[in-house]
């Protein structure tokens, strides 16, 4: 075997009921074994930390496969081939792929490994980031799924986080009328100074009703398109708020992924029959055949500056579980990476 490096990773120690905490985690010394033909190991530089994690930490519905106990943490990696066994992949590329958080993985080809060129962007985190997961989920859930015209009013919860604030811009450059919600009063500016929306709220502290008539008067034309990544209240509200032929595309729930109890009830679900709203769930892998054209698009977006990113780097293996419990207090600001100690 040419790597002789230790070999850290993050395992899952035990299933959090809740929010998970630093006890349901691990850092364990993986060995590293010789590859099976098909195989290549990367040395990972980048990873990212993505709320649907936590979905696969315990025994609920998800559509990734559940983390066994004992187990690594799997996420997007970005990392360097050193050894292959794959025909197609040699030593020194740059791979993005489904793989474990740890220095060094072992993986084969799958839906979401591609080749980057790193002269692309000015970070290569940024394949992690614009150019990763984030903006293609934003891009399709947004253009597939909301389907926005020029005029429309677009709705956008969690909207200063990572895809959000890129649904926001995508929205903008679409000639729609863009309202963002958000916690606190930081993210709301950030979300007029920085990513250029029309109007914001500032969720926290509210209750169904008062959400509803903030919406109301941030969207007195009403709401042609919801993206949501929240659910809960955040999705009640909007719907009472939705105009006839409305969409709403059902990104993410993350008020709702560490609930120990049911979920609160949808109260305004009759609006969907008496506005003919379409709700439309989506996962981004299903895209994985058209990437390459919304990598374009979002590249010349990101050149011509009509949508900006924010990125929030942490340093080093030991922080990947701090950094992930960031995404559900909301003091993340940006898109949530590791850069391992090899970057
Ligand atoms: N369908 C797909 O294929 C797909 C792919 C990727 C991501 N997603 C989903 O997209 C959503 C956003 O992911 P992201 O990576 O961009 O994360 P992010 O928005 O950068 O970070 C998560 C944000 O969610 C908000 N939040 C956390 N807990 C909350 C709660 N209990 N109630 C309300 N808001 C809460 C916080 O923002 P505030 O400070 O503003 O509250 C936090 O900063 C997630 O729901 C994720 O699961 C879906």
């Amino acid at each position: 075997m040419l790597v002789t490096h230790i070999n850290r990773q993050v395992v899952l120690r035990s299933r959090p009921v809740g929010a998970p905490t630093a006890d349901n985690f691990a850092i364990d010394i993986a060995p590293i074994r010789e590859l099976n033909p098909g195989e290549f190991m990367v040395r990972n530089l980048f990873v990212s930390l993505d709320p649907g994690i936590r979905q696969r930490l315990s025994q609920v519905d998800s559509y990734v496969k559940l983390i066994e106990l004992g187990q690594p943490l799997t996420s997007t990696t970005l990392g360097e081939v050193v050894v292959s066994r794959d025909p197609g992949i040699a030593p020194g590329e740059h791979i993005v792929g489904f793989h474990t958080v740890s220095d060094f993985s072992i993986a084969r080809r799958g839906p979401l490994t591609r080749k980057v060129d790193l002269a692309m962007t000015p970070s290569p985190s940024n394949h992690l980031s614009v150019l990763g997961m984030t903006g293609l989920t934003a891009y399709f859930g947004l253009l597939d799924i909301g389907r926005p015209k020029s005029g429309d009013t677009v709705l956008v919860s969690a909207a200063a986080g990572a895809v959000g604030s890129i649904v926001a811009q995508i929205a903008k450059l679409k000639g729609c009328r863009v309202v963002g919600i958000a916690g606190g009063v930081e993210k709301c500016a950030r979300l007029i100074a920085e990513f250029g929306v029309d109007a914001v709220i500032d969720y926290q502290r509210k209750d169904l009703g008062s959400l509803t008539a903030a919406i109301q008067e941030a969207a007195p034309q009403g709401v042609d398109v919801f993206f949501d990544n929240v659910g809960g209240i955040q999705l009640d509200a909007a719907l009472a708020c939705m105009n006839n032929g409305g969409r709403i595309a059902l990104c993410g729930l993350i008020g709702q992924y560490n609930l120990v109890g049911p979920p609160p009830p949808i109260t305004n679900l009759f609006k969907v029959i008496a506005k003919s709203v379409r709700i439309e769930g989506f996962v981004v892998l299903s895209y994985a055949e058209r990437f390459g054209e919304a990598i374009e698009n979002l590249v010349r977006w990101v050149r011509e500056g009509k949508v900006t990113f924010r990125e929030q780097i942490e340093e080093g293996i030991e922080q990947a579980i701090p950094a992930f419990l960031q995404l559900f207090d909301g003091r993340n600001h940006g898109k949530m990476m590791l850069r391992m100690s090899n970057a």
